[in-house]
């Protein structure tokens, strides 16, 4: 048999291009972590600058190098960079970009460093982004809401346990629970970002340098609260990143539960909610249809952010310290959950934004299925001074009662009502009312049309 010179004699068989190319096919990164452009070259020019104010190397040296790299970045952001695959990943494209433009000299930038460092720095500074992009997204989303509670605050609507009808309870209020949902998810960014933001870069391969660096210098330089105290564990680490998935896979969940009710609001037997034309699309067959599918794609970018974090805890669970070329894995995972949530988060402020809260389909569905049985209990244990296990019962009874004759509790006759309980009194048809019901529940946190504009006014200030 015989063999093409170029491919490898042991497991080549099947390549048409020899092992080179498929060393260059899992080994190059340059693909994805060109996105780190902006960052490595942030990094570079901290530590150009740190090499040169220390002496380390001259002053026209690290000159030289600036303009240089500040070329680079020029070039990578009029689009007219060339990357290169055999060069590896964006550190070394770099790199060798700045020795075309300026000759040897760019050879001094790496004094003191090592590319585990310089990734390490990288990545932490383009999370560290992110962090802040998720930020004011949520931010967006949140004040969507708020305008949505805001003209809701005592528009009457079902609230569900089991998604069975509960409780009436305020538009307002249910918009003001994922107000709530997406402070903890901006709070759990937050917390990320604090605890992310120490400097790698200084720790070298793994062990530090034997060059007198001033890594507070480039610390402060990149906007680190202070360097990284190991050096072997500022290469080794990244749970910075899995903390900003394990936050993003949290968000994607507050969205999914989000985009899952407004597929059943918008669904034709619930018919709670009008969703626009700009989130919604038709079918080709079915004339009369309006898909909600941002809010479904939305709910399916869930499983792609929590994928993200399982896999990335999965690439790093076995891995010895310090730098193994496993850790390049780190970041298409990230890159994907950040993107995916980003647009997950604007999809979601844009629908939330435009929905229409349809007041007669809410207020009809809160009446339904004896949803104030509570208020009536409540009443029971108030005013004739029944336990509440007793005025359970006795509701429980009245509710059976309705149930046989097909009517609401309220339609029940006084003398039905005295039958099950001597003490109930004609007011307790008041009582039986939704707008009553959610007015009453005026306790701290409760759905009263007062608690939630006082809780919108809180938010209101809080978010500017
Ligand atoms: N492209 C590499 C990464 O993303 C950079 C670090 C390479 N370091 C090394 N020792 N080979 O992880």
């Amino acid at each position: 048999m015989t063999q093409d010179s170029t491919s490898n004699r042991m497991w080549g068989g099947r390549f048409a291009e020899g092992p080179d190319a498929v060393m260059e096919a899992i080994n190059a990164s340059v693909d994805f972590d060109r996105r780190l452009a902006r960052q490595d070259i942030e990094g570079s020019l901290a530590h150009a600058e740190m090499l040169g104010r220390t002496g380390i190397i001259s002053d026209s040296d690290a000159a030289a190098i600036r303009k240089g790299l500040l070329t680079v970045l020029s070039e990578i952001e009029a689009g007219t960079f060339r990357f290169s695959r055999a060069l590896e990943d964006i550190h070394m494209n770099v790199e060798n970009r700045l020795a075309e433009l300026i000759g040897p000299v760019a050879g001094r930038l790496h004094t003191a460093r090592s590319r585990n460092d310089q990734v390490a720095t990288d990545f932490r500074l383009w999370v560290r982004g992110q962090c802040d992009a998720v930020h004011e997204a949520l931010g967006a989303l949140m004040r969507a809401f708020l305008g949505q509670a805001e003209v809701g605050a005592d528009l009457v609507m079902p609230g569900f346990t089991h998604l069975q009808t509960a409780q009436p309870v305020t538009w307002g209020h249910h918009m003001l629970a994922y107000v709530e949902m997406l402070a903890r998810d901006r709070g759990r960014f937050a917390d990320a970002r604090a605890r992310m933001n120490e400097c790698p870069l200084g720790a070298a391969a793994l062990a530090g340098t034997s060059f007198p660096i001033d890594r507070e210098m480039t610390a402060q330089a990149l906007g680190f609260d202070r360097p990284m105290a190991n050096s072997i564990d500022a290469v080794s680490a990244r749970d910075f990143a899995l903390e900003f998935l394990s936050a993003a896979a949290i968000c994607a969940g507050h969205l999914s539960r989000l985009a899952e009710e407004l597929v059943i609001w918008s669904s034709a037997p619930f018919g709670f909610v009008q969703l626009s034309d700009r989130f919604t699309t038709g079918s080709s067959i079915m004339p009369q249809k309006r898909n909600p599918d941002a809010a479904e794609l939305v709910r399916a970018k869930t499983g792609r952010i929590g994928g993200a974090l399982i896999g990335l805890m999965t690439v790093i669970k076995g891995l010895p310290l310090a730098y193994s070329k496993d850790m390049q894995e780190d970041k298409e995972p990230v890159f994907d959950a950040a993107d995916s949530l980003m647009l997950a988060l604007a999809a979601m402020t844009g629908m939330v934004a435009d929905m229409k809260p349809v007041p007669e389909r809410l207020r009809a569905e809160a009446g339904r299925g004896y949803s104030t049985a509570t208020d009536l209990a409540d009443w029971l244990v108030r005013v004739a001074g029944l336990p509440f296990r007793e005025a359970h019962h006795v509701t429980g009874a009245l509710v059976r009662k309705a149930e046989e004759k097909g009517c609401d509790l309220a339609e029940l006759s006084l003398a039905e009502m005295q039958e099950v309980h001597a003490a109930i009194q004609p007011e307790v048809i008041s009582i039986l009312g939704i707008d009553n019901s959610v007015a009453s529940r005026a306790s701290y946190g409760g759905t009263a049309p007062n608690r939630v504009r006082s809780q919108i006014r809180r938010w209101k200030e809080e978010l500017g």
